[in-house]
């Protein structure tokens, strides 16, 4: 690896700029288990492992950028994800965190479900061999194709988002001989305390039918006249990196209400509730997520408390995480590319990659961190801006962090954490080849989504 000399920028606390930076931390070298996949560790050569296998390793072999993912750790969480909730609820897996053949065949596995929200994650699902009964669909604008998909194979659910979808899943299902089993999305009303574009429920968004005014109550009527469908519960999802239970119990205090009026109304225990996904992850050192089996309690006690006030037959609980199961389980891996330190300001460390494999900094003002892999270093800390090789200025990786200053070209950095919403939401900009996803595991790291290749970008190129 090459390394130019260069001046390192602004280093010290007190010349720093304004920023959502905490002081240095006090060992560049140190990887926080909190943000790092399990089995990430450094190396007695001052390279970190995954799984065993030291970085450099499979930046030679795989190249980079890479999202590199540890599936013993996406086992693990997802296994605690299942215990924690037990045999009298459900997990569903949200596919849109990150979907992949591997990914499906280790949750069938696992014993957990799935939930889709397009044709396409459902056809991966069926493709990989989960059972569609173990299969939710999802979506605010399921085209008539997609519905019918879904019925036809069987899914064990579908989530019904509009009083259009109820009547046209109905159509769909009946035509098909079909009676549906259904849950309607309701918005509660609860403003999440996380960025205005992954809080979902809020009245004033696309995604449900409101609790308030009525609308769904009359959604249910609707849906139970119906023969086409079976309706089994009531869903609500209230955002995204969630920390604070708070909404939850609001969320399952409005759903267990709505459930003791439609016993009020129809006479009928809906035996269902799902309480979505949202929970929230450690980007960095400042975050403190909370454990499935702390999320599970207070999830199942908010219920069952609810319902034994409404006189209520307590419902089967699923959820739906997708950041938290595999959101810490992988981090991408750059090669640094150029060092450019700006007096007084920052250092800019631009990698191979950037906006286009994760879109979440320039997109929601993501934190991340950021550690330099292939090699320890004893130099000062030096405030950088991490940056990708996208022709806009907000190509910004990570906004804020320290790296060593005497950080130089051909050095692998990594960012950790970016195992969910990050290869799901890459794209091309800039005709970027989308980085592979590698699954390392017992000293093994093979390919699970292959890197896009020039030919895989002009093969689209028709005209
Ligand atoms: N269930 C439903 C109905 C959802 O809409 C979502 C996420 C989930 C479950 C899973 O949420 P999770 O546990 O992964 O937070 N692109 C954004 C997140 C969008 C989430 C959309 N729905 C981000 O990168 O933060």
């Amino acid at each position: 690896m090459s390394r130019s000399a260069h001046p390192a920028g602004p280093r010290h606390a007190d010349v720093l700029p304004e920023g959502h930076y905490a002081a240095p931390p006090a060992d560049l070298n140190t990887l926080d288990p909190k943000v790092w996949a399990q089995t990430v560790e450094r190396g007695a050569d001052g390279v970190v492992t995954v799984g065993g296998i030291p970085v450099t390793r499979i930046a030679e072999e795989f190249g980079t950028p890479a999202y590199v993912l540890d599936e013993a750790d996406f086992r693990a969480r997802a296994r605690a994800w299942r215990d924690a909730f037990g045999q009298d609820a459900d997990v569903f897996y949200a596919g849109k965190a990150f979907l992949s053949r591997a990914v499906v065949r280790w949750l069938d596995e696992e014993g957990l479900n799935l939930d889709v929200c397009s044709g396409t994650e459902l056809a991966t699902a069926l493709s990989a061999g989960m059972p569609a009964d173990r299969i939710a669909f999802h979506g605010n604008n399921k085209s008539a194709a997609e519905i019918e998909r879904a019925v036809h194979a069987g899914v064990g659910r579908i989530v019904l988002d509009s009083f259009q979808e109820i009547v046209r899943v109905a159509h769909i299902a009946q035509s098909l001989g079909r009676r549906q089993r259904v849950q309607i999305r309701i918005t509660v009303g609860v403003e999440a305390h996380t960025h205005e574009f992954i809080a979902t429920a809020h009245e004033d968004q696309k995604f449900g039918i409101p609790l308030a005014g009525g609308q769904a109550a009359e959604a249910v009527r609707r849906a139970l006249r119906l023969d086409g469908l079976e309706l089994i519960g009531i869903h609500s999802h209230i955002g995204s990196q969630i920390f604070d239970m708070s909404g939850f119990e609001v969320a399952a205090h409005r759903v267990v209400g709505l459930l003791k009026d439609i016993r009020d109304e129809h006479g009928v225990e809906l035996p269902e509730i799902d309480l979505g996904g949202g929970l929230g992850i450690a980007y960095t050192s400042d975050d403190d997520p909370r454990e499935p089996h702390e999320i599970a309690k207070a999830l199942t006690e908010i219920v069952s408390r609810e319902c034994e006030a409404a006189k209520l037959r307590t419902p089967r609980i699923s959820v739906e995480p997708g950041r938290a199961v595999v959101g810490p389980t992988a981090f991408t891996l750059y090669e640094v590319g150029t060092v450019k330190p700006l007096d007084g300001l920052r250092t800019y460390v631009s990698v191979d990659g950037g906006m286009s494999d994760n879109i979440r900094t320039a997109l929601y003002d993501a934190e991340y961190s950021v550690a330099l892999v292939s090699r320890t270093s004893d130099a000062e800390p030096m405030l950088v801006r991490v940056v990708g090789k996208h022709c806009e200025s907000g190509d910004i990786v990570v906004k804020d962090a320290f790296l060593p200053a005497d950080l130089a070209p051909g050095d692998l950095i990594a960012v950790p954490a970016t195992g969910a919403y990050c290869r799901s939401m890459a794209s091309n900009y800039n005709h970027a080849l989308r980085p592979p996803v590698l699954a390392v595991a017992d000293g093994e790291a093979r390919v699970i989504v292959r890197r896009e290749t020039e030919d895989d970008l002009l093969r689209l190129d028709v005209g």
